[in-house]
């Protein structure tokens, strides 16, 4: 399974990715990696395991349809089989959507369809949930709302720091996306008729 990795920020989540396939426990690869930064750390990460990077210039990337046009076409020539969002900021629009159509994984730090958006820890930790943690899904055109792979819960400790329960979501991302990426590679995810994800 090739995989692209679309990142905006430290890329810790591209790490565990790159960790897994290390560790023989993901049977895949980054073929590259695309960040909406040219700063972003992540960018680091990959080039550190020899994985080849694009980061869009800040012209490019304010350009939707340009960003989303130039990330299909060096994704398809990079041969990715799957787009994969690690931290990517941005929702992906539809042409692109449809270039890597069901093959677009998101990771979201909520149990969605509670608190989707870009600040989801936070937003759950306000509500004061008792508790909260990791959905993995396909993305498609509507914002954090595609068919769920995969959830992780975890409940929110008596007067718990939002810092502490960021670093406990963290953890659990970077186990979860490997591990759902590689019931991808293993061929046992699809998605049904009525748009739900069956894995067997
Ligand atoms: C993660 O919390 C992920 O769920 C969200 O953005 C964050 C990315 O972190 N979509 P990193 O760049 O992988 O460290």
């Amino acid at each position: 399974m090739r995989l692209g990795v679309l990142i905006s920020g430290s890329g810790t989540n591209l790490q565990a990715i790159i960790d897994a396939i290390a560790a023989g426990e993901l049977d895949a690869q980054v073929v590259l990696v695309v960040s909406s930064r040219s700063d972003a750390y992540g960018l680091r990460r990959a080039y550190e395991a020899g994985i080849p990077t694009m980061g869009l210039s800040s012209e490019v990337y304010q350009d939707p349809a340009a960003a989303d046009a130039l990330i299909a076409q060096e994704m398809q020539v990079a041969g990715a089989d799957y787009l994969v969002m690690a931290g990517y900021m941005r929702k992906l629009g539809a042409g692109l959507l449809a270039a890597f159509e069901d093959r677009v994984i998101n990771i979201h730090p909520a149990l969605l369809p509670a608190f989707p958006g870009a600040h989801g820890i936070a937003d759950a930790y306000e509500a004061g949930v008792k508790v909260t943690g990791v959905t993995v899904h396909f993305a498609n055109e509507d914002y954090d709302a595609g068919p769920i792979i995969a959830q992780q819960a975890l409940e929110v400790c008596e007067g718990e720091s939002l810092e502490s329960l960021e670093a406990r979501i963290h953890a659990i991302e970077h186990v979860l996306y490997p591990q759902t990426l590689q019931l991808i590679a293993q061929g046992r995810v699809s998605i049904t008729a009525d748009r739900k994800v069956s894995i067997t």
